[in-house]
């Protein structure tokens, strides 16, 4: 999977910016706001519909203009001709979709045909935030590389939600209560069965990405909780729970608390590793993913990089670019010297360089 054209209008101080020609590998450089990270997020809407940066869509469209529209080609290897792709999103917060030039419904198969990877400076909550975080990453990739699991995935968000408001409206009916507590127990030990089945994949992958970015961290291991007790089939932990959520009014145990721990041996990595190794903590479970994806025959994920030198020193930008040059993925990276990146991207035939100034984007000359 790989864009070869994007058409920007309205996003942020980006009014219309047209790229054509896009490579495996393009960087974006230029001064503090000059509008690097709008083009990332551009590209996120047109996979996600919504941006990485804040929840408002109305933030994210120029200010005074009443919508904004990005536009792309993209090629799959070994499909003739390029499947257009546009994501139209107003003030008012509509979407429109259209993969094709058919308009689809849901956000999903946008991001089937798009599938991206974001590491920025949000990014560090994946190791230092709650929880939520973790079990999206962790979803992500089991969406991407089992088709299954996005109809359990959402059976069970269903099943939970009425469960709990079961539990919550009181005056319960204990065959009702029973009927949904035997349904969320299936859907629950599927979805479960995905992660865990993933994890073991992803964990495995994150030793050998990890020892390739940073070799003295080689010893970091993930673990997976599931969210209930491990000696407990999930029946069971629902059923030994019951009272209690019947008391409280709302389900504890099950895959919605589940999570992953980043450990250096009995310590966590968020509570232990500097910023530049959490940077390369994350670089290495993103990379680990998008491997895992290629590996399943499914399309190659896309990177989306902002400020990729930030927190690193030269040598472990070096080694970070030289895994994903060993990638097929396609990458956008920005930086605030195109130097950068070029010191330490291992073939510069491979970069297309951009210069962005004041919402223009432009491709650079050679050593510009
Ligand atoms: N809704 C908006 N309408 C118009 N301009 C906006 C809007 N939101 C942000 N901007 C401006 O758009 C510019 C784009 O910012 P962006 O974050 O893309 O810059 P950047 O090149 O990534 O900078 P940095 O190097 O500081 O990260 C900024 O100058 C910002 O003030
Ligand atoms: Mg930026």
């Amino acid at each position: 999977m790989a864009l070869q054209a994007l058409h920007i209008e309205h996003i942020r101080n980006l009014k219309a910016v047209r790229l054509e020609g896009l490579s495996r590998v393009n960087v974006f450089y230029g001064e503090n706001g000059s509008g690097k990270t709008s083009v990332l997020e551009s590209i996120h809407l047109l996979g996600m519909a919504r941006s990485f940066r804040g929840s408002s869509i109305k933030t994210l469209i120029t200010h005074e203009e009443a919508h904004c529209t990005v536009f792309g080609a993209s090629s799959r290897p070994g499909a003739e001709g390029l499947t257009p792709l546009g994501v139209q999103r107003t003030r008012q917060g509509e979407a429109l979709i259209k993969i094709g030039g058919q308009v689809v419904r849901t956000v999903a198969e946008l991001a089937e045909h798009l599938p991206l990877q974001v590491i920025t400076a949000d990014s560090f909550s994946l190791l230092t935030g709650p929880p939520g975080a973790r079990r999206r990453f962790l979803d992500w990739g089991v969406f991407h590389v089992e088709h299954e699991f996005f109809g359990q995935w959402q059976r069970f968000q269903r099943c939970i939600k009425q469960r709990n408001m079961l539990l919550r409206r009181g005056n319960i009916d204990p065959r009702e209560l029973e009927v949904w507590t035997r349904d969320l127990a299936t859907f629950g030990e599927a979805i479960n069965g995905f992660r865990a089945t993933y994890f073991d994949a992803l964990s495995e992958r994150f030793a050998t990405t990890i020892k390739q970015l940073a070799p003295s961290l080689a010893g970091l291991d993930l673990r997976f909780r599931r969210g209930w007790d491990a000696e407990q089939s999930y029946a069971e932990a629902l059923h030994q729970g019951q009272s209690a959520d019947v008391e409280q009014g709302y389900t504890h145990a099950g895959p919605q608390r589940a999570d992953i721990r980043v450990m250096t041996g009995k310590h966590l990595a968020a509570e232990t590793l500097s910023r530049g190794q959490q940077k390369l903590v994350i670089c290495a479970l993103k990379l680990a993913q998008g491997q895992l994806m290629s590996d399943a025959g499914r399309a190659e994920c896309m990177y989306l990089i902002d400020d990729l030198p930030a927190e690193l020193d030269e040598n472990h930008s070096r080694l970070v670019c030289e895994l994903l040059a060993s990638m097929d993925a396609q990458v956008f990276i920005t930086c605030v010297e195109p130097q950068e990146i070029r010191a330490v991207w291992p073939q510069h035939k491979e970069l297309a360089v951009f210069h962005v100034e004041h919402g223009a984007v432009k491709l650079a000359l050679a050593e510009e």
